[in-house]
């Protein structure tokens, strides 16, 4: 077979994108604008989470939206806990097998985390790397204030489980007191309304991904009680760089309420955004607080607009590019993920496979090989346990074993639109050469 060059996950960009980016720029708005309103809109529409009419640009029908458009992952993920009121005091949950920004979001909240180990070789039926959710009940403490599940490589955690450890853990929550500052206020009453540890979704890889929670369909960013999405540049999905927060209806609150805090939150606590200050004799504006900056922007938006037409098709040709890896990886007797179920669809983002009987030394030499025949490969993760900011803080991987056993002989392979047929039999091949040199 010819040497073919295989990237990882380049970024699948149209002239759609490309024009409508044009036309954005032309348009003499290029901040947090019209387009960006449209995307949470029109993502909200498509997680079902606030549907609202995507065509209604009035300020009573956007704070019905259950989606605020960001900057990235990583500051929905801080919005969401600060949204939460999580501070230092507070623990914050979250597996020790997933990317930094999972944990550092509570790191920047002042909240001190709790790693807790994954499952034995993943969840049963996914082989996902979830929590273990025993460990996780035993975790939770006085302290405990919120869960950060991570829907990793677009499988969704079983959420009825982690619900119904929260619930079986209310008597140990003791939600915040009431402050007078707006932000505080706000935190107390989610706390109080939600009366339990909070579960925070880490939904990065996760747009358009589903599953049967409490006997219903429901889709990633509607389904904890608050979610992180990221549209970087290598996800499914993306803005170049771009996020969004999203939560679902929290019983006693005001959804325009939620709504208008993330804005806040993310925009230096200026009560009037520069669209709303455009309008005649609007300059004037207050600072409810001294907050943050990670508002998107329409140029961002732009992209996502155009990604959002074409999203349905782009996740199609993912699957169809799992069920031949799927088919070449059971023929070897290598464990790969299963990205649909009976009661989960995933976004298919990622696919990682497991070598059978490999350390890390001869997952490296595999790796190696792959890339001598021209195929990016990349493991996701290495546990956070063993990076050294993370040993700083105390954290050893020998506590964390299945986290350790799974990444040891794990690799990803690409997955992406860009692949064509051939590109995706030259992989496998390439899969089945470097496969039989190295496990002998
Ligand atoms: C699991 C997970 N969470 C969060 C993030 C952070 O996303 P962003 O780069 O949009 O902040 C990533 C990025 O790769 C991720 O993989």
């Amino acid at each position: 077979m010819e040497k073919r060059i295989v990237s990882f996950s380049p970024p699948d960009i149209s002239e759609l994108e490309i024009n409508e980016v044009v036309l954005a720029l032309k348009s003499g708005w290029i901040t947090t604008g019209p387009r960006t309103k449209l995307l949470e809109r029109r993502l909200a529409a498509f997680i079902e989470t606030g549907k609202t009419d995507i065509d209604t640009e009035s300020e009573p029908e956007r704070w019905k939206n259950r989606v605020v458009c960001l900057n990235s992952a990583t500051a929905a993920e801080e919005m969401n806990l600060r949204i939460l009121g999580i501070g230092p005091g507070d623990e914050v949950i979250v597996p020790a097998y997933t990317y930094s920004a999972s944990a550092s979001a509570a790191v920047h909240c002042g909240a001190k985390i709790v790693f807790v180990d994954v499952q034995k070789n993943g969840d049963a039926a996914s082989h996902m790397p979830e929590m273990d959710y025993e460990k996780l009940e035993a975790a939770i403490t006085e302290k405990t204030k919120a869960i950060v599940t991570v829907d990793l490589t677009g499988i969704v955690c079983d959420y009825d489980r982690v619900f119904e450890i929260v619930e079986r853990k209310r008597a140990l929550f003791i939600p915040m007191k009431s402050k007078v500052n707006p932000l505080d206020a706000l935190s107390s009453r989610i706390q109080q309304a939600l009366g339990r540890v909070a579960v925070v979704g880490d939904c990065a890889h996760a747009l358009g991904a589903s599953r049967i929670v409490g006997g219903v369909k429901k889709y990633c960013g509607a389904i904890a009680d608050f979610s992180a999405f990221s549209f970087h540049a290598v996800k499914n999905f993306t803005t170049a760089e771009g996020g969004a927060s999203t939560w679902r209806e929290l019983p006693g609150i005001d959804n325009a309420e939620i709504y208008h805090m993330l804005q806040l939150l993310s925009l230096h606590g200026q009560d009037k955004d520069a669209l709303a200050k455009t309008k005649i004799g609007s300059w004037e504006y207050d600072i409810i607080g001294p907050w943050y900056k990670c508002n998107m922007t329409d140029i961002m938006a732009a992209i996502g607009l155009r990604q959002l037409d074409r999203y349905l098709s782009l996740l199609a040709r993912r699957v169809e590019i799992i069920k031949r890896y799927d088919e070449v990886c059971d023929e070897l007797g290598i464990f790969h993920l299963v990205h649909h179920t009976p009661i989960m669809d995933s976004s298919n983002h990622l696919y990682l496979i497991r070598l059978p009987g490999f350390d890390e030394q001869k997952r490296n030499a595999f790796i190696e090989l792959m890339s001598e025949q021209g195929v990016a490969t990349n493991v996701h993760y290495k546990p956070l346990p063993m990076m050294s900011g993370y040993m700083a803080m105390g954290f050893d991987i020998k506590d964390y074993p299945n986290a350790y056993d799974y990444y040891r002989n794990l690799v990803t392979l690409p997955l992406h639109t860009l692949l064509s047929d051939e590109d995706v039999e030259y992989v496998c091949a390439a899969l089945r050469n470097a496969f039989e040199k190295t496990a002998k």
